[in-house]
């Protein structure tokens, strides 16, 4: 910590090595409950397979990440425009992107558990079990069943598998009817995904904004999907929020874009979220869909998940979306292009990533099991779980922390917290040993936190505790609002 100009160093217990990371989804899952970040849903009826609510500290987390990507699209940029269109859709909408037709995974049920498998998961880690590493990618049913067939592949346990078959991944509910009959009149699906709603607004955003070639929409929200194979916790779950960019552009000068946008989302990762850079990387889709000409993933290697898995997509579609809404509505989606004189039908780049991928992964890489070895004497060292999060994105900022619960000591700190808290996200914490507070904060990610003693009454000094050195400062209470200020 820099030292200003009433600040003095007090005392340091230290962390000595970096022991571990989590290593299993199950040790994953018990701690992101036991503090407070996420509950799997519906606990008390026995739980909802793949659905997950978010604790206080998992919103609070969720949310700075969403504004991160937000500035990183907005404030940072002048050609990127925000857009919270509706869950729901007019049904043609899926009819236009295919998703009605074809938006589908392949299905396995194995014979005697009935436990369903997404076929193509299924070989990838047969194959993988015998060392060899092979694409399943987009294999059609039949596809995958000559390989399943001539490879002898059997489910987990050991059962025979089903044949193959297509599984579509689209949530049907019904609207506006008395009834609850489901009929192909009243049937509206929830969207899979958030991108095809600012396809639709594309037009309001060129007629009322009056935009001009390259220009970008931005949209934070809810998708759903049938998923068939859900057992990775917040990673693939049957609801889930989207952070996608659509990027309308002329076709001319696709390829720098394309480098522009991969260059600035693995930035982002880096430097805004502050992930290992090792365990990030790119990987090009060698099967592309038949309308895109280049995409990318960028992967996190996740410990958890056994390995590199995908976090974001970047897509250059061409101009396949406005094209096939153009037909479906009947409406004119194209643009003047002033400068050659010719009306053209925009291509579009899109930059698409899961919000609560970027969650798991921001918990999972700062997530440190160390060991502490006390200040004082020959006492043992201690073991200490700490969330190296960034500052930016902690849950709590301060914690503040009086030693004892008498009442010159609660209304010094009640009056320090009174004093930060429009600016800072604290919490008031005036229970268990200092110890067990400590740990505590330290478990959620809290940066600094804020003793207050008995000395503090003469001095009119508290003492900070940064999160990640468990370096000590004595400041005088009156900065206390600047030094937070000058560290964020
Ligand atoms: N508009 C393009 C699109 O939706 P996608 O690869 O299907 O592409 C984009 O999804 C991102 O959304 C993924 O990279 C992932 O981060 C997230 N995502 C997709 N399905 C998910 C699920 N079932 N649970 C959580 N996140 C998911």
């Amino acid at each position: 910590m820099s030292k200003n100009k009433s600040e003095q160093i007090v005392q340091n217990s230290k962390p000595t090595t970096r022991n571990s990371k989590l290593e299993s989804l199950d040790q994953f899952k018990s701690w992101a409950k036991e503090n407070g970040f996420i509950y799997a849903s519906s606990e008390i009826y026995g739980g909802f397979s793949a659905v997950y609510d978010y604790g206080h500290y998992g919103i609070l987390l969720k949310n700075n990440i969403q504004k991160l990507w937000e500035k990183s699209m907005t404030q940072m940029r002048d050609d990127v425009y925000l857009l919270d269109s509706g869950i729901f859709m007019h049904p043609k909408t899926w009819q236009a992107s295919g998703h009605a037709a074809g938006f589908a995974d392949v299905l396995v049920e194995d014979k005697e558990t009935h436990i369903r498998y997404r076929a193509d998961h299924l070989v990838e880690e047969w194959f993988e079990k015998k060392g060899e590493k092979v694409d399943m990618d987009k294999k059609t049913p039949e596809e995958l069943a000559e390989i399943i067939k001539e490879n002898d592949i059997k489910s987990p346990e050991g059962n025979e598998l089903t044949e193959p078959r297509s599984f579509n991944l689209m949530l049907k509910t019904n609207m506006g009817t008395t009834d609850n009959t489901l009929t192909d009149e009243n049937v509206v699906y929830a969207r899979a995904e958030t991108c095809q709603g600012i396809y639709l607004e594309y037009k309001n955003y060129m007629d009322t904004i009056r935009l001009k070639l390259p220009f970008g929409i931005a949209q934070v929200g809810k998708a759903f999907r049938n998923e068939i194979v859900a057992r990775q916790f917040v990673f693939r779950t049957r609801e889930f929020e989207q952070m996608e960019l659509q990027y309308f552009h002329k076709p001319e000068n696709k390829d720098e874009l394309f480098e522009m946008w991969k260059e600035e989302r693995m930035k982002w990762h880096i430097e805004e979220l502050g992930i290992d850079p090792e365990k990030l990387r790119f990987k090009k889709h060698e099967k592309l869909v038949f309308y895109a000409s280049q995409a990318f993933d960028i992967e996190y290697d996740f410990n958890t998940l056994g390995g590199f898995k995908e976090l974001e997509g970047i897509h250059d579609r061409g101009d396949y979306d406005l094209t096939q809404h153009a037909e479906f509505s009947g409406q004119k989606l194209d643009y003047f292009d002033q400068e050659n004189n010719t009306r053209i039908v925009p291509h579009i780049m899109e930059t698409s990533v899961g919000l609560n991928r970027i969650l798991m992964m921001v918990l999972e890489d700062a997530w440190t099991e160390e060991e502490v070895k006390p200040a004082e004497g020959d006492k043992p060292a201690e073991t200490r779980v700490v969330l190296k999060i960034k500052k930016e994105l902690a849950p709590i900022k301060v914690a503040i922390l009086p030693l004892s619960k008498k009442e010159p000591l609660q209304k010094l700190a009640t009056e320090l917290q009174a004093e930060i808290r429009n600016d800072f996200m604290t919490v008031y914490d005036e229970t268990a040993s200092i110890g067990k507070r400590y740990r505590r904060q330290d478990e959620i990610g809290t940066p600094y936190c804020i003793t207050i003693d008995f000395d503090s009454l003469e001095d009119k000094a508290v003492t900070i505790r940064e999160r990640d050195s468990m370096e000590q400062v004595r400041i005088k209470i009156d900065e206390v609002k600047a030094w937070l200020d000058s560290k964020f």
